[in-house]
C-alpha cells in the first residue's frame, strides 16, 4: 500500500505525525509537502496528492489543512477523486464502505493526534461494500461530465 500525503502549514504537524504512524505500520509513504510551517496554499498540495492517485503512483491519499475543508473542496474538483473529510472513526469507516473514498481529509486544527491516528487506522481497515453503493458512485461519475 502506497500512501501519498500532503498538507498546508496548518496541517503540517499532524501530517508529520500521521506520516510516522503509517511508516511504523509498514506503509510506503510519499510526502508531497509542505515541509515547514511557513504559510502556503492548500490547493497546491491537494492537486499533488490527487495526481498521485490518478496516475496510480499511490493507492490512497491523505490531505490535511486547518479545517480539512479546503483540502476536500480542492481535491474533489479533480475527476475520479473521492475525498472525504472525516471527523471521527464512524465517518472514516463509512467513507470507505459506502463511498470508496480514495483520499482522507483531516483538519489539523479540529482533531487531536490520537483521534486522527484512530481515524486513519479505521479508514485503512474498512472495505468498500460495492452493490448499491457502486451504483451510486457510478451516478457520481456521471456528474463529473456535467
Ligand atoms: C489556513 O489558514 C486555512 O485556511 C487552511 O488550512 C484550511 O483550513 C482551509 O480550508
Amino acid at each position: 500500500m502506497i500512501v501519498a500525503i500532503g498538507s498546508d502549514h496548518a496541517g503540517f504537524d499532524l501530517k508529520e505525525t500521521i506520516k510516522n504512524h503509517l511508516l511504523e505500520k509498514g506503509f510506503e509513504v510519499i510526502d508531497c509537502g509542505t515541509h515547514s510551517k511557513e504559510s502556503t496554499d492548500y490547493p497546491v498540495y491537494a492537486k499533488e496528492v490527487a495526481i498521485h492517485i490518478k496516475s496510480q503512483k499511490a493507492d490512497k491519499g491523505i490531505l490535511i489543512c486547518g479545517s480539512g475543508l479546503g483540502m476536500s473542496i480542492s481535491a474533489n474538483k479533480i475527476r475520479g477523486i473521492r475525498a472525504a473529510l472525516c471527523l471521527n472513526e464512524y465517518m472514516a469507516r463509512k467513507s470507505i464502505e459506502d463511498n470508496n473514498a480514495n483520499i482522507l481529509c483531516l483538519g489539523g486544527r479540529v482533531v487531536g493526534f490520537d483521534l486522527a491516528k484512530s481515524i486513519v487506522d479505521e479508514w485503512f481497515k474498512a472495505q468498500f461494500q460495492g452493490g448499491r453503493h457502486q451504483r451510486r458512485l457510478d451516478i457520481i461519475s456521471e456528474l463529473e461530465t456535467t
